[in-house]
């Protein structure tokens, strides 16, 4: 990626922390019929959760996905948009969430509705259900974990939990691959650095309270 905006860059820097935490995620899994593993995914799946849902997830909907909706009509097309479009017949982990989350009471179309009514219009809906896929993962894994804390851990439970977190692993990565290589590259050329800046000065009063 070339050089890039201030708020652009601090998303992909974020990015970069959610992706090392997917790793630590990923090693868990692999151990996890071993003693307090179960333990240690509950407590990284809560740190996920503030880091993806709380903090950067946030970044994008309320700051980037706005600004890029005034400046680009995305709904003309044209060779990044097309190539954007294109990418959600790859989404399949997402769809994986939403039928599993359907049998357990999770309405994908209720939590994305906290978006504005003109982004969800937008081709831009295509990372907001991929945001809300993840959330509603992570309310999967939940109830596994609950499961197996409360009740003794039988091989089918494990493999339940070892599903979701590793559909959950493969949603964030491709998600996170198609923000760096598509998304923020479009925005990067439609945003000017000093937009960017103030994106930015936003998300810093707002960490120290001050928004
Ligand atoms: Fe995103
Ligand atoms: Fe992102």
């Amino acid at each position: 990626m070339l050089t890039l905006g201030p708020f652009i860059k601090h998303l992909v820097n974020e990015h970069e922390v959610v992706g090392k935490q997917l790793d630590a995620l990923e090693f868990e899994i692999e151990n996890l019929s071993k003693e307090g593993v179960v333990e240690r995914i509950r407590a990284q799946l809560n740190h996920l959760r503030y880091i993806v849902e709380d903090v950067h997830h946030k970044n994008e909907e309320e700051l980037l996905f706005p600004e890029l909706h005034s400046r680009v009509n995305l709904k003309e097309g044209g060779p990044e948009c097309a190539r954007f479009m294109t990418l959600k017949q790859f989404s399949d982990p997402a769809q994986i969430i939403f039928k599993q989350g359907k049998k357990r009471g999770h309405d994908a179309e209720v939590l994305l509705k906290r978006n504005k009514s003109e982004l969800l219009e937008s081709p831009l809906i295509i990372p907001m259900e991929e945001h809300v896929a993840g959330q509603i993962a992570i309310h999967l894994a939940e109830f596994e974990i609950a499961n197996l804390l409360k009740h003794n851990s039988s091989s089918e439970a494990l493999a339940s939990l070892r599903k979701i977190i590793t559909t959950y692993i493969s949603l964030m990565r491709h998600h996170i691959q198609k923000e760096n290589e598509c998304l923020f590259v479009l925005a990067d050329q439609h945003i000017p650095a000093n937009i960017q800046e103030k994106m930015l000065e936003k998300v810093n009063l707002c960490s120290r309270g001050q928004l």
